[in-house]
């Protein structure tokens, strides 16, 4: 299927550095999730500066780093700092990890965020697995493509087993895509709540579509940061996001390594 011609300039550029030719998933690491890299083993990084067609991140808590090495065994490219939509990216630079990922053979992707959450029934620190999601306003056109077709149940059916067999106990439902980068009004929010959604955030979706549409395997997380606009008193800002991802980082990580050696 095709590709933008300049994702083989980069994996060229990355096998020379040292990465292999092919590895078993990739992770896009969210909003404060980061640190998630420290529980890679024999781990090397590279600055996305320094990759060549590499857009650099500028929103707080991405760092910028892609990891290679290895979790529970397999071999892993992770994505710490995330391409936005709304950083002014194309929506074909947003999904530049899942290029990556159907370049380098990947079986499956796991993509993380943080989200609000509007479902009331969730609370800040909670973990949810995607088993819908929801484009408000916002058609995400990516490459050429009729057929998108989301299959996440069934990833979603799983991956809550494998949390319950590590011991966690996470949150399953359907992820509301705004565009961003300003947080929702309550009345949206009230809103988003009767159409159904869960939790709201400003990215995942468009990697999601390129991914069915690669036909590659994808698991989606969302870590609760913070209660949507008017569901809790106070105001919203970036630093709940920080202090959110650093209670849950171990949970998370327990998580994503048991998605990579399971899923
Ligand atoms: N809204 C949108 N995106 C987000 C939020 C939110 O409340 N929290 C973290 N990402």
């Amino acid at each position: 299927m095709e590709l933008p011609n300049y994702v083989s300039e980069i994996k060229n550029f990355l096998v020379e550095s040292g990465f292999p030719s092919s590895v078993d998933s990739v992770v896009i690491l969210g909003s404060g999730l980061g640190d998630f890299s420290d529980t890679i083993e024999n781990s090397f990084s590279i600055d996305y500066i320094q990759i060549p067609h590499f857009p650099a991140p500028s929103v707080q808590g991405h760092s910028g780093k892609l990891f290679y090495g290895k979790v529970a065994g397999k071999d892993v490219i992770a994505f710490s700092g995330r391409f936005h939509h709304y950083e002014g990216y194309s929506f074909s630079k947003t999904v530049l990890p899942v290029h990556l990922a159907n370049l380098f053979s990947a079986k499956k992707i796991i993509i993380s965020n943080a989200a609000g959450a509007i479902n009331t029934n969730f609370k800040v620190g909670d973990l949810m697995v995607i088993d819908d999601v929801f484009r408000f306003f916002h058609s995400v056109p990516i490459l050429p493509s009729n057929s998108f077709r989301y299959n996440l149940y069934p990833v979603a059916d799983r991956m809550r087993k494998i949390a319950a067999e590590s011991g966690l106990d996470i949150q399953r439902g359907t992820y509301m895509y705004v565009k961003g980068p300003n947080y929702e009004s309550k009345a949206e929010i009230r809103a988003f709540r009767i159409l159904g959604a869960d939790v709201v955030g400003m990215s995942t979706v468009p990697e999601l579509i390129e991914s069915s549409r690669l036909g590659l395997k994808a698991a989606a997380i969302s870590l609760v940061t913070n209660m949507a606009a008017g569901v809790s008193k106070g105001k919203l800002d970036h630093s709940e996001v920080k202090e959110a991802a650093e209670k849950r980082k171990e949970d998370f990580a327990i998580l994503v390594s048991s998605i990579i050696e399971k899923l």
